[in-house]
């Protein structure tokens, strides 16, 4: 397994597999990696002859007043694993690398962004569509590998595949938890042990949820009220949001009569978690 920090090197590298007849699978990721990135690495290996994982912190995601300085790095760890999963090659570049001085061209999104997270981080998916268009277009893979847990991330990236006929496959793949319930996350690093055991509150209010709806509630309003009453039990936490909405659209919906998305994004201390379940009736 080879680390590059040069779209040229990767071009290089890509251009003999392609003439060698070789799938190429992509797995994009901020780094840190854990097991919700080891199986999204899995799953390319099985699928492709190839596969390369990015690890990029992209500065262009993050508001201001976000994480970008303290969001967790350590490449080492990241190339062991990498390396033990099978992985062909880490694409590691700098940000001068990704963003040449005067960059100004941007892929934007309207409608699947502006509920759930493009609410409250507005210029966060223009940031994630832009670096993935870039991403795709180094290192151009057959197969691309998201995880569920950023489920309007996947969607979003889904949506800008079709729209911009972009000649790739983007997979999901599903969310990987702890034995516990709480979603793996690179970002579970900044809980100390009591806000740890406080971000369990996430995934138990999504099985109040689920529960709901096996009991037959239908109701997005009196679902949403549930998990909201049942959060605000958890004195470390501060919902950012908690929203049932069109699987596909990302639109808020009243009644459960389609494919929904609930998910929610809430505060653990400074920490933004979020989770989420998909509901498609039998
Ligand atoms: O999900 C992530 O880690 C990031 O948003 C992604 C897709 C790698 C783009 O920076």
């Amino acid at each position: 397994m080879k680390l590059v920090k040069t779209i040229k090197e990767v071009r290089d590298i890509i251009k003999q597999w392609k003439a060698d007849g070789q799938t190429i699978g992509l797995v994009p990721t901020m780094g840190y990696l854990h097991e919700g990135h080891t199986s999204l690495i899995d799953e390319s290996v099985k699928n492709n002859n190839k596969t390369v994982v990015s690890v990029f912190v992209n500065p262009i995601q993050f508001a201001p007043t976000e994480d970008l300085e303290s969001y967790p790095r350590d490449i080492d760890h990241d190339s062991a694993l990498c390396r033990d999963h099978g992985a062909d090659l880490i694409f590691n570049p700098d940000p001068s690398e990704m963003y040449k001085d005067g960059f100004s061209t941007y892929v934007d999104m309207s409608v699947l962004t502006e509920e759930l997270c493009g609410l409250s981080r507005p210029i966060h998916f223009r940031g994630v569509c832009t670096v993935v268009t870039k991403l795709f277009n180094i290192v151009t893979p057959d197969n691309a590998y998201f995880g569920e847990k950023d489920a309007q991330q996947l969607a979003v990236i889904k949506h800008m595949v079709r729209d911009l006929n972009m000649d790739i496959k983007v997979v999901g793949c599903p969310i990987v938890r702890e034995t516990d319930g709480l979603a793996k996350s690179s970002r579970n690093t900044y809980l100390s042990s009591e806000e740890r055991q406080a971000a369990l509150i996430l995934s138990k209010t999504l099985k109040l949820g689920k529960e709901l709806i096996s009991n037959g509630e239908r109701n997005t309003g009196a679902i949403i009220n549930a998990m909201t009453t049942n959060i605000e039990t958890e004195p470390l936490a501060k919902i950012d949001y908690v929203k049932i909405v069109d699987s596909e659209t990302m639109q808020p919906v009243n009644k459960i009569d389609r494919p929904v998305l609930c998910a929610m994004a809430v505060y653990i201390g400074k920490t933004r978690l979020i989770d989420n379940f998909s509901f498609k009736e039998a």
